[in-house]
């Protein structure tokens, strides 16, 4: 029999999604997973596909379908089911032989991982995989971490599986070891930020406004064909639009408001902390999940302090619905550049040389944020590998300043409303800190010479580093 070119373990939603993208670009593969019924089901399901695909119900056989050395892709349960599957594959396989994870793991993990798996003469891959069981069957965007050599085995398997923008594969080779699966926590930390930013605009428009599910759908809609245009976009607009089956009534309007997070936005804030890196909007996004799990405290709490709310007016600008549409713009662009800002420091520390265009390249199709939005960011970094920030790069700074009095008139009237736009305040604050050139934090190191003789640099240069306040607070309180 024909050897397979690539072989997959773990055929849940994801797995079995990609096994049939596989075998449906060519690819001949092998496929396993722990329960055999699932293996059946699978094989049942693949119709004509089947013929390229090898279902195997041993670890033996399904190593020894496939051509050394062996590319296999881990689709399963994040965390130790992968140390186990590891484990299990490890007697089987032979030098050179290249294990994928493609879940989500944690970057730090698949650091472990590769730790684990050196002097074996086995290879590891960190593959984060975006756009969900849609994306999986028919193109995802696809993360690669690993060695060059690894990837050059896998990469015509990878680019014959990923979605296509302007008939790109998104699919690249990011770094070595966990750069792949590290970029892809990033993308979610930003997947994270920009969803609460619509849902903040949307509540501006069902609370501030009392527009219906159905009208700000409308509106949604119509973004859809402008800077906005994306995926989240357009299928906010779906969503809004759609009637629940069971009332008649707005789908939207029947959903509980708590919602859920697996760990990849957490995770994101983390290392972004850990690396000191500001990634205020997609903090707020994270929280802002957190807050809203909090559904019976939230009731108990709008008894106590009540839940007054003013009209939300906007005054000046270009009218409201386009105000708001250029304040979304504005918000996200700090999230964007909040993401990058945070992978461009993990990839000093962690030694990835990172390409910043080629990430945003790949995203561009096949994930979640995917959108046009981010073949303009791939523009601003190739123009501007060297750039601080995606904020100042020419094409951005002048799209920020276009968007940035909306921003700030939509944050306002919300606040003073008392509706809650906290991801899109937070993106407000980090333009105007980032472009403060004198900020305050001259006090701060005041403040911390003060109790703690930390001391502090001078704006002139001098060697002189405390204040005249003595060395720490008990010295003070014994004056
Ligand atoms: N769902 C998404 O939209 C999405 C998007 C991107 C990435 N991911 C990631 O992709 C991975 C797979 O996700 P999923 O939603 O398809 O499925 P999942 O529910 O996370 O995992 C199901 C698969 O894991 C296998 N499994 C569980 N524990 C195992 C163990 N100890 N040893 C061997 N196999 C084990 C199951 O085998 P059995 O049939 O034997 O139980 C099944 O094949 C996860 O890391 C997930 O985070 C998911």
């Amino acid at each position: 029999m024909q050897a397979a070119e690539i072989g997959l373990i773990g055929l849940g939603v994801m797995g079995s999604n990609l096994a049939l993208n596989i075998a449906e670009k060519g690819n001949r593969i092998a496929v396993f997973n722990r329960t055999p019924a699932a293996t059946d089901a699978f094989m049942a399901s693949a119709g004509e596909l089947a013929d390229r695909i090898v279902p195997c119900y041993s670890m033996a056989e399904f190593v020894a379908a496939i051509r050394p050395p062996r590319p296999i892709i881990i689709m399963i349960k994040a965390g130790d089911p992968v140390d186990q599957q590891i484990t299990a594959l490890q007697a089987d396989l032979s030098a050179g032989d290249i294990i994928i994870d493609a879940g989500n793991a944690n970057f730090r993990d698949t650091l472990a991982r590769f730790k684990r798996l050196e002097g074996t003469g086995l290879t590891f891959i960190g593959m984060g995989v975006s756009g969900g069981e849609e994306g999986a069957r028919h193109g995802p965007s696809i993360m690669v971490g690993g060695t060059e050599e690894s990837w050059k085995r896998v990469e015509p398997v990878l680019t014959s599986i990923a979605a296509r923008y302007d008939g790109e594969p998104c699919a690249a080779w990011l770094g070595n070891d966990g750069a792949g699966h590290f970029v892809k926590t990033i993308h979610n930390g930003i997947e994270y930020a920009d969803m609460q930013m619509i849902a903040e605009i949307y509540g501006i428009l069902r609370d501030g406004l009392g527009k219906s599910a159905a009208d700000t759908g409308a509106i949604f809609a119509n973004w859809n064909k402008g800077r906005l245009n994306s995926y989240l976009i357009e299928i906010t607009a779906a969503v809004l639009a759609a009637k629940d089956p069971v009332t008649g009534t707005a789908m939207v309007d029947m959903i509980l408001d708590k919602a859920g997070q697996k760990g990849t936005g957490k995770w994101s804030v983390i290392e972004a902390q850990q690396m000191g890196i500001p990634a205020t909007a997609i903090e707020a996004a994270v929280a802002a999940r957190s807050l809203s799990a909090l559904k019976s405290e939230r009731e108990a709490a709008a008894k106590v302090l009540g839940d007054e709310r003013q009209p939300f007016v906007l005054t000046g600008g270009p009218g409201l619905v386009d105000d708001l549409e250029l304040a979304l713009f504005a918000a996200k662009i700090g999230a964007y550049a909040q993401g990058f800002a945070v992978m461009a420091e993990a990839s000093r520390e962690f030694g990835w040389n990172l390409p910043m265009p080629t990430i945003a390249r790949i995203w561009r199709a096949g994930c979640i944020i995917r959108s046009q939005f981010l073949d303009e960011i791939t523009k601003a970094f190739t123009a501007n590998p060297d750039a601080a920030n995606l904020v100042v790069t020419p094409a951005f700074a002048t799209m920020l300043k276009q968007a940035l009095p909306s921003l700030r008139r939509v944050v306002a009237a919300a606040f003073t409303a008392g509706l809650p736009v906290p991801a899109l305040a937070s993106a407000l604050a980090y333009f105007d800190a980032y472009r403060q050139a004198r900020g305050t934090a001259n006090l701060i190191q005041a403040q911390r010479d003060f109790f703690g003789a930390h001391g502090f640099d001078r704006l002139d240069g001098k060697d002189l580093h405390h204040g005249p306040w003595g060395s720490g607070l008990a010295d003070f309180a014994n004056k």
